[in-house]
């Protein structure tokens, strides 16, 4: 099959017309975690031998990872079966003979920057035009602290590395980021010595499960992980649980109508990523986990969500919890207005700096939408007892914000358009087919 080429998030053309829904009811199994299938591709790149990854995410981000590590000489086939096999270079990449095109992906460019520091020549590292704005300072300090050499533009990308040998290095991440552990631990695993990771809030630990599915040793203090440099990794056949951020957007939809009643299947439940759940059940939604197994040390459920005839409460969302939910909180902040006392969050700046400025975005949508709606540099107020009324918003070409108001329309009154829709594909290219699939009119 063709490699898929990186959707570039400068180019939105398709509008997509929500009407309100009735109710929300039905069973889904959701392609894999985004997280997850980037870090199995990389690592599966890098291990020796021959991976196989089933389930792995269908997202356009994660595919530009792929097409990196192909560039990197990774052998990267697509069965018929929809199984991705990856043979991996057992350490020691290919030059590339381009620059790596990550397209979209934060994770990809930062992420992959921690392998490459450590290999023996220059790559650079280049992105649409959201990527482009995204802060990369944030690896440029350690990495260098390593002994790499990282070249930014202005603190973005492109990003230029002159990898070589690397020392183990003690950091304390001064921004709560699993992208930014991961790239360290990455390029810890081939540095000489110990590379330590203090983080002050526990971010999603994918990297460290996918480090020992792949064979490497790590250890865990409280808020420290740790690996040894020198480890060499082997191939794995793993299959990628179903995206909790994906199915955030289908469990919010739930979450406004009294009478739904949704199953979603093998979902991945790991505890750094399940933080919605208790906010949901906070606002009153009943939530079941009717099932729990382990793949290759992450958990994985089904999960089972009925409506409340209450009606939904609020929230205050702040502190580490911001930075465990912010995949989350834009699709929070969209069905804020029909909850009873609103949601406020706080503590979130690193939302103005992902695919759009999302505390920005939201806030200009909701009022499109007709919303009162309060926006501080680091979070948002969205008053409670609030109907939305149907209007065009903009996606931002940011996939997030087009599925989070695709999910707000559901109860507005009249038809909303979506400028931008086509953005889900960057993480969730079925995502409008799969509404259809659990809206009742
Ligand atoms: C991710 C971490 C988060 C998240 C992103 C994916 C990851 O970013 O927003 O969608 O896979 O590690 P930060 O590390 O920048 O918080």
């Amino acid at each position: 099959m063709p490699q898929a080429k990186p959707l570039s998030a400068s180019s939105s053309v398709s509008t997509r017309l929500i009407s309100p829904a009735a109710n929300v009811s039905g069973s889904l199994r959701l392609p894999g975690d985004k997280s997850i299938s980037h870090r199995y591709a990389m690592l599966a790149g890098f291990a020796e031998g021959t991976s196989h990854l089933r389930n792995f995410s269908s997202g356009a981000d994660p595919h530009s990872t792929l097409a990196c590590m192909a560039q990197l000489g990774a052998r990267v086939e697509h069965g018929q079966d929809g199984v991705i096999s990856v043979t991996g270079r057992a350490g020691v990449f290919e030059t590339p003979k381009s620059a790596l095109d990550c397209g979209n992906s934060g994770s990809t460019m930062r992420m992959l920057a921690g392998l490459l520091a450590a290999q023996p020549f220059t790559t650079t590292l280049t992105g649409d035009a959201s990527l482009s704005r995204r802060p990369m300072e944030r690896i440029r300090v350690p990495l260098s602290a390593m002994g790499a050499q990282v070249d930014l533009t202005q603190g973005h990308a492109p990003v230029t590395i002159r990898g070589g040998s690397l020392y183990g290095l003690d950091y304390a991440t001064p921004i709560a980021s699993a992208q930014v552990k991961t790239c360290l631990l990455f390029a810890g695993l081939q540095a000489s010595g110990v590379t330590h990771v203090h983080e002050s809030v526990h971010t999603r630990d994918h990297g460290e499960l996918a480090l020992r599915a792949f064979g490497a040793e790590l250890s865990r203090s409280k808020s420290t992980v740790s690996i040894r440099g020198g480890q060499s990794l082997r191939a794995v056949d793993a299959t990628v649980p179903g995206d909790i951020s994906s199915a955030a957007f289908f469990l919010c939809a739930a979450a406004l109508f009294p009478e739904s009643n949704l199953v979603l299947d093998g979902i991945g439940m790991n505890p750094t990523r399940a933080t919605l759940l208790d906010v949901l059940r906070g606002l009153g939604v009943s939530l079941n986990v009717l099932e729990l197994s382990e793949q290759n040390s992450e958990l994985v459920g089904t999960l089972q969500v009925v409506g409340t005839p209450a009606g939904l409460e609020g929230a205050e969302i702040s502190g580490a919890l911001s930075a465990q939910l912010i995949d989350e909180l834009p699709v929070l902040a969209a069905i804020a207005p029909y909850t009873r006392q609103g949601i406020r969050i706080r503590d979130a700046r690193e939302l103005r700096v992902k695919e759009s400025d999302r505390i920005a975005l939201v806030a200009q949508n909701l009022r499109a939408m007709g919303a009162t709606v309060e926006e501080f540099e680091d979070g948002l107020d969205v008053p409670g007892n609030q109907n939305l009324n149907g209007a065009e918003v903009d996606s931002g070409d940011d996939h997030r914000i087009a599925m989070a108001f695709s999910v707000a329309a559901l109860r507005a009154t009249g038809d909303t358009q979506i400028r931008g829709a086509e953005s889900a594909a960057i993480s969730f290219p079925e995502f409008f087919d799969f509404l259809d699939r659990i809206i009742e009119r």
